[in-house]
């Protein structure tokens, strides 16, 4: 007999692998800091001066109810639908926001909004590894769609082999973590008719949620479609803390379409607030919610992401490393040399290089690398690199 439910557990099972490496690494680290952290998507410099000088700003009360209870606040829901609007060309509207404690929270509500007990929600692998856990816990389950390497470019087919008339959601995220893909419009609109086409078929809508975290961290020009842009039955969730590289601060927020049908975009208006509530008041602290408008032009350095992007992709290349070069996020996702990603991932460890094996995202021979690390970590690890595809050649 267990003391906890069966969705805690659930979603406890899912968790496990990934929580297990957290908390390893975590104890790694207090006991020997690493030569070089690729691992989490985490900051390895100071914040951003931009940021503290805005929460220190927006700390200070100027109002009795300064730190009352926050809800989607009107102006900052004008100011979010403005952006929206101007980043996606969608008429988006103040009442189509949601603030929310980051996306972890947005997708939360979402699932809040449109999930039954038993539901299904189609999933990429590899693909972030909180989506199962989160689903669990709201008595969901998470059915993954393989994406094909090298490319691991979107996959219709593979999506609706997946589908099946439990099927509520499908999740796409672009950029993707971890491949660093950016989806097309015309993949997407191939996944539009598709979705039209078997929400028909199992006579119950299926809905896309767009996991766009990443949406503003983006390589040499590249552009950006949202889902949303061509599937109305989309809702698109967002998150400060990757721009701004500090993910310990909630922020973010899920956007209704504004090309829904007016009933259905209504009801959802309606109701987003309580799912909020309902969901532990899940709203971003006052001060976060003040400074939006002193957070929105900032942004940590892409360029230097990018050279570093380059710096490692010419040396893993050079040594008989096959990577996908991504167009947006902070990863590189590869094959580990010999196809085993946790004795890879191993051996670089005695050299205190700590990437992230792809047994976290069910690809035990893939690996992920996040560059959020430094340029001096980068050139303190790269020999360990070259000695573990040169060991494996050797050896096998
Ligand atoms: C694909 C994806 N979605 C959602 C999130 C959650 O983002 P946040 O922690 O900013 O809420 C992450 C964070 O790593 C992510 O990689």
């Amino acid at each position: 007999m267990s003391v906890a439910a069966a969705r805690a557990h659930a979603a406890a099972r899912s968790f496990s692998r990934v929580e297990n490496f957290f908390l390893s690494h975590r104890a790694q680290m207090a006991e020997r800091p690493a030569v070089a952290d690729f691992t989490f998507g985490d900051p390895r410099d100071m914040a951003l001066p931009g940021l503290v000088a805005a929460l220190r700003a927006r700390a200070e009360p100027r109002s009795v109810d300064w730190f009352a209870y926050k809800a989607n606040e009107p102006e900052a829901c004008a100011f979010l639908a403005d952006v929206l609007a101007a980043e996606l060309e969608l008429p988006y509207e103040p009442e189509d926001i949601a603030l929310t404690r980051g996306a972890f929270g947005a997708i939360r509500l979402a699932f809040t909004l449109l999930l039954e007990p038993g539901d299904e929600c189609v999933s990429p692998l590899p693909g972030w590894f909180c989506y199962g856990a989160m689903l669990a816990a709201v008595g969901a389950t998470e059915v993954p769609a393989p994406l094909a390497p090298p490319r691991f470019d979107l996959d219709p087919e593979a999506i609706a082999a997946a589908i099946t008339p439990r099927t509520r959601i499908v999740i796409v995220n672009t950029p993707h973590n971890p491949t660093g893909r950016i989806y097309s419009r015309a993949d997407l609109s191939a996944l539009a008719a598709l979705l039209e086409a078997k929400s028909a078929e199992i006579g119950r809508r299926i809905w896309i949620l767009s996991d766009e975290p990443y949406r503003r961290v983006r390589f040499d020009g590249a552009g950006f479609t949202s889902p949303a842009a061509v599937y109305p039955h989309t809702l698109v969730d967002y998150s400060y803390g990757k721009i701004l590289l500090a993910p310990g601060l909630r922020l973010g927020y899920l956007a209704i379409s504004p090309l829904l049908p007016a009933a259905e975009r209504e009801e959802l208006r309606r109701i987003r607030f309580a799912a909020q509530m309902a969901d532990g008041w899940n709203v971003p602290d006052a001060p976060l919610i003040y400074a939006l408008p002193d957070l929105e032009p900032l942004g940590i350095d892409i360029a230097a992401l990018a050279r570093r992007r380059e710096r490692m992709l010419d040396a893993l290349a050079g040594w008989g490393y096959a990577m996908t070069r991504p167009e947006g996020t902070f990863y590189l996702w590869g094959r580990a040399p010999g196809g085993d990603a946790a004795a890879f991932a191993g051996r670089l460890r005695e050299h205190g290089v700590h990437v992230m094996p792809g047994t976290l995202f069910d690809r035990p021979e893939d690996f992920r690398l996040c560059l959020t690390a430094t340029d001096a970590m980068v050139e303190a690890a790269l020999p360990a690199f070259r000695e573990a595809a040169r060991a494996e050649a050797e050896h096998g």
